[in-house]
C-alpha cells in the first residue's frame, strides 16, 4: 500500500484536526500513514500562520524536504492550510520551493484529491487557492489519530476582526454547522468509544449567529443529554459572547466539564480597544464572577499577548493585575507578532523585541507560579482521570481529570479510553503525579 506521511506545523486543536481531514482523504484513495518521511509516497503539510515562528516552522520543514525530493523524484509534496491561504503567499511558496508538487488552501480542503490525482498524469505543480464559499467540510470523513479524545468543528471561520489576528483573512467568515449534523456525529463517536468530545470553532459562543439554528447553550445541552459516560470540552470561547446561560448549562450537566478556556489577551482597556476586543478588563472579571456564581471550581484558562502596538508600562502592568486577580489555572502567553494584512500591522508604536521579550518573561514567571500554587493544592486528594496515551520517556501512563489538569501514573496494563480515579503523590508545576486506587 502506498504511504503518506503527514506534518502538522503547529499544534493548535483545530490544525490536528483539519491534518485528520487530510488523513481521511488520502486513506480514502489507498494511501496509509507512515511515521517515517522518508518512506512516504506523499508528505501533505498543514500549515499555521498565526504567528510569525509557526510560519517561520512550515518554512523550515518544506525546506527540509529538498535533499529527499531530489533522490525521490515521483514521492508527492503538497502545502495547504492557513499559509497558503495569504494573499500572495502560494506564489512565494512556489518560488522558494519549486519542488512542492500541490499548494492548496483552506477552502478548497476538499479538493485535494483531484489536485494529487491532477499532478500525478501532470509535470507542472497544480496551485489552486479558492475564496470563502461558507464550506462546512461534511463531505469529509476524519481519520481520528487521537483516541480517546475527539475533535468535532461547531463553527468554522471568524467575524471578529481582533486587529492583529490572521484568521478572519485565511479561514473566512464565520459559519455554523447544523446542529443536526453536530449531534450525530457525536452520538456517533460516543458510540465508537471515544471518551471527551471538544468541539472547536473560533468562537463557539456565537455558534448558530444568523441562522434560525439553536444557541450554543442550548446544542450543549442536547450533546449532554446524550448516553454513555463521556466529557464534553469547548474551545474557544469570546469573552463578549459569554453568557450566564452557558454557565447554568455547565453547572447543570456533569459530562460539560468544569474548564473553560477564555482568552483575554490584555488587561488593559485601552490595548482592549485598539485589539478590537469589544469588552473592558471590568466586563472580563465580571465573566468570571458570573461563572463562578454557578460553576465556583471551574477551572479557567485564557491567552495573553505582550508588546501590541503603544503597550506601555501601565498597560503591562494591568495584565499583571487581571491575571493575578483571575489566577488563571493555565495560560498561553504569545508576544505580539506582526502579521501583513491585519489592521494592528500598520499601527505606529511597534515594541521592540527586548521590551516584549522582557514582559513575556514577567508574565510567564506569574502564569507558571499561579499554575504550581494550584497544582500543590491536589497533593493527596483523589481526582477522576481518563487515560489518554503512553508516555514512553517517562515510562508512564498520562491522562487529565475534568479540570484539564495533566496526570501521571504507572500500570501493567493498557488503560488508555478508561476512567480511573487517581491519588496525587507530588506535583511538577502543570503536571501531577499519582498511583491508581
Ligand atoms: N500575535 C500574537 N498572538 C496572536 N494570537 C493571535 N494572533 C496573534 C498575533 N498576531 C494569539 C491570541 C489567540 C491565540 C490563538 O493566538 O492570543 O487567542
Ligand atoms: Fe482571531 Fe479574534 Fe477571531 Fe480569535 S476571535 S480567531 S483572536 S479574530
Amino acid at each position: 500500500m502506498a504511504k503518506y506521511y503527514h506534518i502538522t506545523t503547529y499544534g493548535c486543536q483545530m490544525n490536528v484536526h483539519e491534518s485528520e481531514k487530510i488523513a481521511g482523504l488520502l486513506n480514502e484513495m489507498g494511501y496509509e500513514c507512515c511515521d517515517d518521511v522518508q518512506n512516504a509516497d506523499i508528505a501533505v503539510f498543514n500549515t499555521c500562520c498565526i504567528r510569525e515562528n509557526a510560519e517561520n516552522h512550515a518554512f523550515g520543514n518544506i525546506g527540509m524536504l529538498k535533499k529527499l525530493k531530489a533522490n525521490k523524484k515521483n514521492m508527492i509534496i503538497a502545502v495547504g492550510g492557513c499559509l497558503t491561504q495569504q494573499i500572495g503567499k502560494a506564489d512565494i511558496l512556489h518560488k522558494k520551493f519549486p519542488y512542492v508538487d500541490v499548494i492548496f488552501g483552506t477552502h478548497n480542503l476538499g479538493k485535494l484529491k483531484d489536485y494529487i490525482i491532477k499532478k500525478q498524469s501532470n509535470k507542472k505543480a497544480v496551485i489552486e487557492i479558492e475564496e470563502d464559499d461558507g464550506n462546512l467540510y461534511e463531505e469529509i470523513r476524519s481519520l481520528r489519530t487521537s483516541y480517546p479524545n475527539a475533535w468535532v468543528n461547531i463553527t468554522y471561520g471568524c467575524n471578529n476582526f481582533c486587529t492583529y489576528c490572521i484568521v478572519p483573512y485565511v479561514r473566512g467568515r464565520e459559519r455554523s454547522r447544523k446542529s443536526k449534523d453536530i449531534i450525530s456525529e457525536v452520538k456517533e463517536l460516543v458510540s465508537l468509544g471515544y471518551k471527551e468530545i471538544t468541539l472547536l470553532g473560533q468562537n463557539v459562543n456565537s455558534y448558530g449567529n444568523g441562522t434560525d439554528e439553536i444557541s450554543f447553550p442550548e446544542l450543549l445541552a442536547e450533546l449532554a443529554a446524550i448516553e454513555g459516560k463521556f466529557r464534553l470540552r469547548f474551545m474557544t470561547s469570546h469573552p463578549k459572547d459569554f453568557s450566564e446561560d452557558l454557565a447554568k448549562v455547565i453547572a447543570a450537566n456533569e459530562k460539560i466539564c468544569n474548564c473553560v478556556h477564555l482568552p483575554v489577551q490584555s488587561g488593559s482597556d485601552k490595548i482592549l480597544k485598539a485589539m478590537n476586543r469589544r469588552y473592558m478588563a471590568a466586563d472580563y472579571i465580571e465573566k468570571i464572577e458570573t461563572l463562578k456564581k454557578h460553576v465556583p471550581d471551574c477551572a479557567i484558562t485564557t491567552d495573553l499577548i505582550v508588546g501590541f502596538p503603544n503597550e506601555s508600562e501601565e498597560d503591562f502592568a494591568a495584565t499583571m493585575e487581571l491575571v493575578n486577580k483571575v489566577g488563571f489555572s493555565s495560560a498561553f502567553s504569545f508576544v505580539y507578532s506582526k502579521r501583513d494584512g491585519t489592521v494592528a500591522a500598520k499601527m505606529d508604536g511597534q515594541i521592540s523585541e527586548e521590551i516584549s521579550k522582557m514582559r513575556i518573561m514577567k508574565l510567564i514567571d506569574l502564569v507558571n507560579s499561579q499554575t504550581r500554587e494550584q497544582s500543590k493544592k491536589y497533593i493527596n486528594k483523589t481526582v477522576e482521570v481518563l487515560c489518554e496515551d503512553y508516555d514512553k520517556k517517562k515510562g508512564l501512563y498520562m491522562g487529565r481529570d475534568e479540570y484539564g489538569r495533566m496526570v501521571y501514573f504507572n500500570s501493567e496494563t493498557d488503560l488508555i479510553g478508561e476512567f480511573l480515579n487517581v491519588e496525587i503523590s507530588s506535583a511538577n508545576g502543570i503536571s501531577l503525579l499519582g498511583k491508581v486506587v
